[in-house]
């Protein structure tokens, strides 16, 4: 399996890199973002782009793919539901409608959040700005889309979130984590258990289009 992988210097996408690494069913590993993830392995391969708004310049690269994590994304804390939107939906689909056209046969694998709003019309701004994309991505002609909607997630393996504001929750949640597992097991992931779904997900399948934090950790 060839995945193509957004986002890989953050925190969710370092626990799929490190997965995609590990599975040997994964060939080759194509990782697109605007900074170096700083790691060697003979199956992956970077490409760096900065412009979140259009893939034309690396169109040709794109293609013979099967699969894509897309794990690119940020915190809606102090942006405008525009701001928010545009590095959300519009830059997703920036990315995911060239794929759709390039790559009939890919699955593709999408970080959402827990309680994202696929009405699109509820209170919650992020909420709403996720069920967006999910909708959007679901009207794409992809082989199959799956959303993954996170609650809590442990990162492990020394693993860390680019995003100052989680980096300090978890640093803080982290010895309490094992505890509140054990409370509420369907609440909390890791970085290992998320990346493992989703290349779960993009070669065999899943039993549901979206997956919640207890889909995730029993794919
Ligand atoms: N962390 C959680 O607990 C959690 C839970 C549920 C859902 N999620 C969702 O998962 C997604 C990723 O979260 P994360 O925790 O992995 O975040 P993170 O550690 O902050 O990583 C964000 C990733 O997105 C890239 N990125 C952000 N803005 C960019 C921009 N303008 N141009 C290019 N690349 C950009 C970052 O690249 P650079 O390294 O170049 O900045 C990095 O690779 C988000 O959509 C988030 O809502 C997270």
């Amino acid at each position: 399996m060839k995945v193509l992988l957004f986002g890989a210097t953050g925190m969710i996408g370092q626990g799929v890199l490190r997965e995609c690494l590990l599975d040997p069913q994964v060939a080759q590993v194509l990782s697109v973002g605007r900074r170096p993830t700083g790691q060697t392995h003979p199956k992956l391969r970077e490409i760096l782009h900065g412009d979140l708004q259009d893939y034309s310049a690396i169109e040709g690269e794109l293609s013979g793919l099967d699969a894509c994590c897309f794990c690119l994304g940020v915190t809606s804390a102090g942006l405008s539901e525009e701001a928010y939107q545009r590095i959300t939906l519009d830059a997703t689909l920036a990315a995911a409608t060239p794929l759709a056209r390039l790559n009939p046969q890919m699955a593709f694998c999408y970080i959402s959040g827990a309680g994202a709003d696929s009405t699109e019309r509820g209170r919650v701004m992020w909420a709403r700005v996720k069920g967006r994309t999910e909708n959007a991505l679901l009207r794409l002609p992809f082989k199959a889309v799956y959303l993954f909607r996170p609650g809590a997630i442990r990162p492990l393996h020394g693993i860390t979130s680019r995003t100052k504001l989680y980096r300090i929750l978890y640093a803080l949640l982290n010895p309490l984590f094992p505890l509140l597992k054990r409370i509420a097991p369907d609440s909390f992931t890791t970085t290992e258990q998320l990346g493992r779904a989703m290349l779960h997900a993009a070669r065999d399948g899943a039993p549901k289009t979206v997956l919640e934090t207890a889909d995730i950790n029993r794919l």
